[in-house]
């Protein structure tokens, strides 16, 4: 809900309440985001900052308001120059060189539709009415106009907030940033936590505590990037995964992008998130314009939990969009780690075969399908099959895998292209590289120059034709190198500061075109595992690959990690052979199942040379997948406080919630330790349900026979499961063992089911 008067704007969801209001200096002054509140024009002089006299060493904005000091003041959106030291929201280099800004308040609209960006994707509602507020501020010298857009998504307590920058003047300016958002807090007494990591180790959450000065989060990669996803949170001290309050920050953005929190001399933290400035320039002429990324904002006072619960819903309903949003993703076997790129006609069907027969629904050829494409230094941007291997071509292999009654799927990285190729030879001017320099290389490959139309139209055209050659199902996207010698040969030398921007426009108009000419093929983003995990890829791809690492205790962490900010439906998991390829580990067959089963669950092994009972112990998998995927595709996903390190312990609630599972998930096993409790969450507290644990063999590999699991089976009140949790079995401690002893070793799990009486 949208409420304006005189000159006070609330945007109310469900449970939340963000509230600003304009000055008598047409500055706009935040005045809360948090809980609920009840508000009117008569709640301003309450809720206002009292600045009587200007205290030593401010600086008062102007004559007229001689008491006001914009430095202590919570602001909407502060501009360079005026006094206000701290991160800036938007930062204009006019035409005389100088870089003052004074934007002031110009009028507002409400609107009941949300047009669509004409460069960027952002939220969508197809539900109910989507209300947004639209601010003007106009520039006090040069008449340059902000727009400030906010869009309300009551039932899932998110406000969206973005930034359109329209030159209404006659000069020509360079804009250094546009952020997507500015939230100015009154005090500073939070944690500020962001998720960093590499490849292979995407995701692991880092707390700050937020004391004075800067905390920055960003990435200049050329991609979201698996160093610093662009999700970040600010919470209270002692929050923890059920209580407490906290804000949860996003950006609709796939590209370079900064989160930043400051501390300035009063104490108010300033949060601000949007494109990363470092490297960005835009040259905005009269007439012109520039689109920030929507930024995503929630709040919580019922934890981590509450927040996730807040995103999850968010993304799933008004970011994930097209055939593929309530339909249940299927079961996968992909190629890449059971034969790389040693791939040929006869050795994918086997492999198909063997996953046909333990239920996996469809088959992924993974790299290695084209070109002279035997390792990964050639042939990336020749999108033709190597007949050698596919004699068939693509529509052979494709018909041949559908006669077994799979689906067939593709990998493509179509952004990029090796030096070793036909394409390279013929369009050296499609390439980021400065001519005549040194080139610093990844993986091989060089990156195509997504800004420039032309390199647009080649990709559209030739994964069309790709896309259209056979009955292709599914389509991995992947992109495998990050961003150096930032160049485009397609733009003159003032305007080399868009190129980042440029290629990430240019990339949405290619996937955008793509998807809207096969809705039917399930897309899904990959960037070497997590290296592109965003809200702008998902937008587009129902799905993305969270990371190249497949060992089932990594896994655990890396998917807690992304589960805070998305949900467990944009995140693809797949069971693999052991030792891991990535860490040399083995952990249980059924424990990599385990893991893999709480997000979209496929296989990436040679399942041609697994034993019997490892192919059998698959197909009861894949069986009980199937039944149980809409709950664990669907449902909501809790994360359990208290669960040590190296272990993980979650629970998926149906939307209904009738149905429930569970994990409990150990890293290194201890003997003789207190025996565990499973405290489920998000039940009806008066229903009762039966609680039973999956029945699987505790394999051989870890104990010289195949036992049983032990017997789990009780029927109790959801808010046993919640308040009290049930007592498990007691683990195996050297002094014992019956069929009531649950045998637990390093990394080993549990899936419990709830299921309503
Ligand atoms: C990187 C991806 O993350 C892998 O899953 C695989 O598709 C390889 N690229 C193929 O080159």
């Amino acid at each position: 809900m949208i409420y304006v008067k005189d000159n006070l704007f609330a945007l109310h969801t469900e449970t939340v309440s963000y509230v600003f209001r304009a000055t008598d200096s047409l500055h706009l002054e935040h005045l809360h985001f948090g809980r609920k509140i009840t508000v009117d024009d008569r709640s301003i002089p309450a809720l206002m900052e009292k600045q009587e006299f200007l205290t030593g060493g401010l600086n008062s904005y102007d004559e007229e308001h001689r008491s006001l000091s914009l430095e202590n003041y919570m602001l909407e959106m502060s501009s360079y120059g005026k006094g206000d030291i701290r991160e800036p929201f938007v930062e204009i280099i006019y035409e005389d060189g100088s870089s003052t800004s004074d934007f002031l308040y110009d009028g507002y609209k409400v609107m009941h539709e949300k047009p669509e960006y004409e460069t960027l994707p952002g939220s969508y509602s197809d539900y109910g009415r989507s209300e947004q507020l639209v601010i003007y501020l106009r520039e006090r010298y040069s008449g340059i106009v902000i727009e400030l857009h906010y869009y309300v998504y009551e039932r899932c307590d998110v406000i969206c907030r973005s930034a359109k920058l329209r030159n209404e003047s006659i000069q020509t300016v360079n804009l250094k940033r546009l952020m997507s958002a500015q939230v100015d807090f009154d005090d500073s007494d939070f944690i500020f936590t962001h998720f960093n990591g590499a490849w292979i180790r995407e995701m692991n959450r880092v707390d700050n505590a937020v004391t004075a000065g800067r905390i920055v989060n960003s990435s200049y990669t050329g991609t979201s990037s698996s160093r610093a996803n662009p999700f970040v949170m600010l919470s209270r001290r002692g929050t923890s995964q059920n209580f407490g309050e906290c804000y949860g920050f996003n950006l609709i953005y796939s590209g370079n992008h900064y989160e930043a929190v400051d501390v300035g001399s009063f104490s108010k933290l300033r949060f601000v998130n949007g494109i990363n400035p470092q490297g960005f320039s835009y040259v905005v002429g009269p007439e012109e314009y520039f689109e920030a990324p929507e930024s995503v904002m929630s709040f919580s006072k019922e934890g981590f939990n509450g927040l996730s619960r807040n995103m999850h819903e968010f993304v799933r309903e008004h970011i994930i969009r097209g055939t593929w949003k309530y339909k249940e993703r299927p079961v996968l076997l992909n190629s890449w780690e059971a034969a790389y790129f040693d791939i040929n006609e006869e050795k994918l069907f086997s492999l198909a075969e063997a996953g046909a027969e333990v239920g996996i629904e469809l088959f992924v050829m993974d790299d290695g399908w084209f070109g002279e494409r035997n390792d990964d230094t050639s042939s990336l941007g020749d999108w033709e099959v190597n007949e050698k291997k596919l004699p068939g071509g693509i529509k052979g292999i494709a018909d041949k895998i559908k006669q077994l009654g799979l689906k067939f799927g593709i990998w493509v990285e179509p952004e990029m292209v090796n030096v070793k190729s036909r394409l390279y030879e013929s369009h050296p001017e499609w390439v980021i590289e400065i001519p005549d320099r040194n080139h610093s290389e990844g993986r091989n490959q060089r990156i195509l120059d997504m800004g420039n139309k032309d390199v647009q139209n080649y990709v559209i055209e030739t994964m069309d034709r790709l896309f259209s050659s056979a009955d292709i199902s599914y389509v991995k996207w992947d992109m495998n190198r990050t961003f150096t010698d930032y160049y485009s040969k397609n733009l003159p030398p003032e305007r080399q500061g868009e190129m980042a921007h440029r290629y990430v426009v240019g990339l949405y108009r290619c996937i955008k075109t793509l998807t809207g000419r096969f809705p039917d093929i399930l897309f899904e983003g990959c960037a070497s595992g997590g290296n592109r995990f965003d809200l702008g890829i998902l937008c587009y791809f129902p799905q993305i690959w969270a990371s190249d690492n497949t060992d089932a205790m990594c896994r655990a962490e890396i998917q807690e990690g992304y589960s805070y900010g998305y949900p467990m439906l944009a995140l693809g998991a797949h069971v693999s052979s052991c030792p891991n390829h990535q860490t040399l580990r083995s952990t249980p067959l059924e424990t990599r199942f385990n893991i893999a089963a709480f997000a979209l669950c496929g296989y990436e092994c040679n399942l041609c040379e697994m034993s019997e009972n490892e192919l059998d112990a698959i197909r009861e998998q894949i069986e009980l997948y199937k039944e149980w995927r809409s709950v664990l595709q669907f449902g909501d996903f809790y994360r359990h406080d208290g669960t040590g390190a190296g272990n993980v312990s979650w629970t998926c609630v149906g939307k209904d919630k009738k149905y429930a599972a569970g994990l409990l998930f150990q890293g290194l096993a201890q003997p003789n330790m207190p025996d565990k409790r499973f405290v489920a969450c998000g039940l009806r507290p008066d229903a009762k349900y039966h609680f039973y644990n999956r029945k699987f063999k505790v394999m051989e590999e870890f104990v010289s026979m195949r036992v049983d699991t032990e017997n789990e089976d009780y029927h109790v009140y959801g808010d046993v499961l919640m308040n009290c949790g049930v007592r498990l079995s007691q683990g195996f401690a050297a002094s014992g063992y019956n069929e009531r002893v649950r045998v637990f070793p390093d990394f080993a799990s549990r899936i419990y089911f709830m299921e309503e009486e």
